[in-house]
């Protein structure tokens, strides 16, 4: 089954929960909590403690400092805007799933080096949508895609209907599900 990745941003801590009770809600058992906000790590120390039936991940995470401190917070998965070699190798060392961003065919060279063959495709909407993906696909067989970015209910069953797409995250189902659950 294709998998949903919806993409969390935790301004206050103690809306981790109700963000994550309204995903549940709407059948979503994944989130991707992302590091850009203070609260980030802590957000995600207490979404493995309190939901530990869902898979939470860490998202935004762009160097090594920043994925230790995720995977000490109990992510698991680690996923990146780009290629972060730092990442890789920290994640590598840990077993954990790390799904960078990559765009172009030289970033989706330098993921297979580096033996990860799912990776985030972000912007989706900006860098040509499934069209993109259908041409980088020809070369990469073997590659999976998470496309992210503009995902919404106008382009989600598209890229759901396609074998290459591995998942498709997106804050989309974030604000949808927070929206019919909590407000
Ligand atoms: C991300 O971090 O993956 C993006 O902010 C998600 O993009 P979206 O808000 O357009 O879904």
């Amino acid at each position: 089954m294709k998998r949903i990745i919806p993409v969390v941003v935790v301004n206050e801590i103690n809306d981790t929960v109700k963000i994550l009770e309204a995903l549940i809600k709407d059948g979503i058992n994944c989130a991707e909590i992302t590091f850009r906000t203070e609260c980030a790590e802590k957000a995600v120390a207490l979404a493995v403690k309190e939901f530990p039936d869902m898979e939470i991940g860490a998202g935004t995470v762009i160097n090594a400092e920043q994925c230790r401190r995720a995977l000490d917070a109990g992510a698991q998965f680690i996923v990146s805007p780009g290629l972060s070699e730092e990442v890789a190798v920290v994640c590598a060392q840990s077993n954990t799933p790390y799904y960078p961003g990559c765009v172009t065919p030289t970033e989706i060279i330098k993921a297979l080096s580096l033996g990860i063959t799912t990776v985030k495709f972000f912007p989706a909407n900006v860098y040509g949508g499934l069209n993109a993906l259908q041409a980088l696909s020809a070369p990469f067989p073997q590659v999976k895609f998470i496309p992210t970015g503009g995902v919404d209910d106008g382009n989600l069953r598209e890229y759901l209907s396609w074998d290459k797409i591995f998942a498709v995250g997106g804050s989309y189902f974030t604000d949808r599900a927070v929206k019919k659950w909590t407000e």
